[in-house]
C-alpha cells in the first residue's frame, strides 16, 4: 500500500495543524438511530463487535455524516477478558458484566487461543482499511492493563474501582501477574491491528485516575510502558496514543515514562496545564462531553477555549471522554464545523 500521511499521523509526529484533525471517543455509538439499527440486527453488543461486517459498518456510520478525520475501530476494551473466558455480558442499563477473578483464577489464566476469538476483531480492521476514504486515519484499541484488570476482579462496573485497588493490596504477586499477561497479551493484540492497517492506536486507561501515586506508578505508568516498549520493539514506528484517565498531576511526567507518542486528556486537565505537556509533544483532548450534550454557546465557547490555548501545537481535537448516548448528532456537526472554523458567526 502506498503510505499516505494522514493528517491524525502527521500531528502524532509532531506537525502542527490548522485547523487541528478531530475525531471523537464513542463517535459510533447509540446516539445515532442508524448504529441502534445495526445493533438490533446483530442481537447483542458482542455479537456486533465480533460481526466484521457489521462493526465495519458501525465504525463508518459517523465517518459517512460527519466526515471525521479518523475512525475508530469498533470494538470494546472487554473482548480481552471476554476472549480469556471471563464471560462477559453486557446486560442492557447494567453495564459490562463477567466472572470476578481471584488468585486461583489468576494463576491458571491462560492465554493460549485468544487470537482465534479475536481473529473477527482483525478482519474488522482488514476490512475497514479497504472501506474507509483514503485521507481518514483509521485507529486501533484496546484497554490499559489496569483498567481491564479493574473490571476483571469485580466483574462489574464499579464507582471507584474498590475491589480492584483492595485486591491488588491484599494480592500484590497475583495481581502483578494478571497485569503483565495482560500487558502481553495485549502487544500482540495491537500488534496484529497495526499490521492489518490501523495508522496508530489508543491505549484506554479509563480507571488510572484513582490510583495514588505509588500505585499509579505500578499500575498504570509501567504495564503501558512495557506495552510499548514490547509493541515498538515489534513495529519500530508504530505510533501509540494513551489516555490515563484521570490522572490529574501524574499526566507530568507520564509520556516520558510510558514512551507514548501522544496523551489524551480529560476534560479536568487545566488547558494552562495542557499547555505545559503539549510543549513536550502531541496532547488529544479535551473538550467536556457535556458541553457537546447541552450544545449552543456552551459547546463553541469550550471548543474556542481549547483551540485558543492549543491550537498553535500539536493537538489532536477530541473529547475528554466519550460521547454520551443523548447527545443530538446535530451537535456533532456543529462541534466540528467549529473546530474547522466553518462556523456560522
Ligand atoms: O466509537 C468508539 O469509540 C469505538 C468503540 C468503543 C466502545 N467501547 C464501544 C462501546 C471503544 C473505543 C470502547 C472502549 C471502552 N469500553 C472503554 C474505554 C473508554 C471509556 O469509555 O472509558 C471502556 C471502559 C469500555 C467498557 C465498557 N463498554 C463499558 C463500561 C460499557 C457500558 C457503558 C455504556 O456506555 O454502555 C461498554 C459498552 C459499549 N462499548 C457501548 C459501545 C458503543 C454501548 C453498548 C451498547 O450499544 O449498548
Amino acid at each position: 500500500m502506498t503510505s499516505m500521511r494522514r493528517n491524525l499521523v502527521r500531528v502524532l509526529d509532531g506537525e502542527t495543524l490548522s485547523p487541528p484533525p478531530i475525531w471523537l471517543m464513542r463517535q459510533a455509538g447509540r446516539y445515532l438511530p442508524e448504529y441502534l439499527e445495526t445493533r438490533a440486527q446483530a442481537g447483542s453488543f458482542l455479537q456486533l463487535c465480533y460481526n466484521p461486517e457489521l462493526a465495519t459498518e458501525v465504525t463508518l456510520q459517523p465517518i459517512r455524516r460527519f466526515g471525521l478525520d479518523a475512525a475508530i475501530l469498533f470494538s470494546d476494551i472487554l473482548v480481552i477478558p471476554d476472549a480469556l473466558k471471563r464471560n462477559v455480558r453486557f446486560n442492557e442499563g447494567h453495564g459490562p458484566v463477567m466472572d470476578p477473578i481471584d488468585e486461583y483464577g489468576i494463576a491458571t489464566l491462560s492465554a493460549e487461543s485468544i487470537f482465534a476469538h479475536l481473529s473477527p476483531v482483525i478482519q474488522t480492521v482488514e476490512s475497514l482499511r479497504i472501506r474507509l476514504p483514503a485521507p481518514t486515519a483509521l485507529l486501533g484499541f484496546c484497554g490499559a492493563p489496569w483498567t481491564v484488570a479493574t473490571y476483571m476482579v469485580a466483574g462489574r462496573a464499579t464507582p471507584d474501582q474498590a475491589p480492584a485497588r483492595l485486591f491488588a493490596y491484599r494480592h500484590p504477586e497475583a495481581f502483578e501477574r494478571l497485569l503483565t499477561l495482560l500487558a502481553d497479551v495485549s502487544v500482540e493484540y495491537l500488534v496484529a491491528q497495526l499490521d492489518a492497517g490501523a495508522d496508530a492506536v489508543q491505549i484506554f486507561d479509563s480507571w488510572a485516575g484513582v490510583l495514588g501515586e505509588p500505585e499509579f506508578e505500578a499500575y498504570a505508568v509501567r504495564p503501558v510502558a512495557r506495552m510499548i516498549k514490547g509493541i515498538r520493539a515489534r513495529r519500530p514506528s508504530a505510533k501509540i496514543i494513551a489516555f490515563p484517565k484521570g490522572a490529574g498531576l501524574m499526566l507530568k511526567e507520564y509520556r516520558r515514562r510510558t514512551g507514548a507518542d501522544a496523551i489524551g486528556l480529560d476534560w479536568t486537565v487545566p488547558l494552562d496545564f495542557a499547555f505545559e505537556l503539549q510543549k513536550d509533544g502531541p496532547v488529544q483532548g479535551n473538550l467536556d462531553p457535556m458541553r457537546l450534550a447541552a450544545g449552543g454557546s456552551t459547546l463553541d465557547e469550550g471548543v474556542d477555549a481549547i483551540l485558543q490555548r492549543l491550537g498553535d501545537g500539536p493537538l489532536i481535537f477530541n473529547l475528554g471522554h466519550g460521547i454520551i448516548p443523548q447527545v443530538a448528532p446535530e451537535n456533532v456537526q456543529r462541534l466540528i464545523d467549529r473546530v474547522r472554523g466553518i462556523s456560522e458567526s
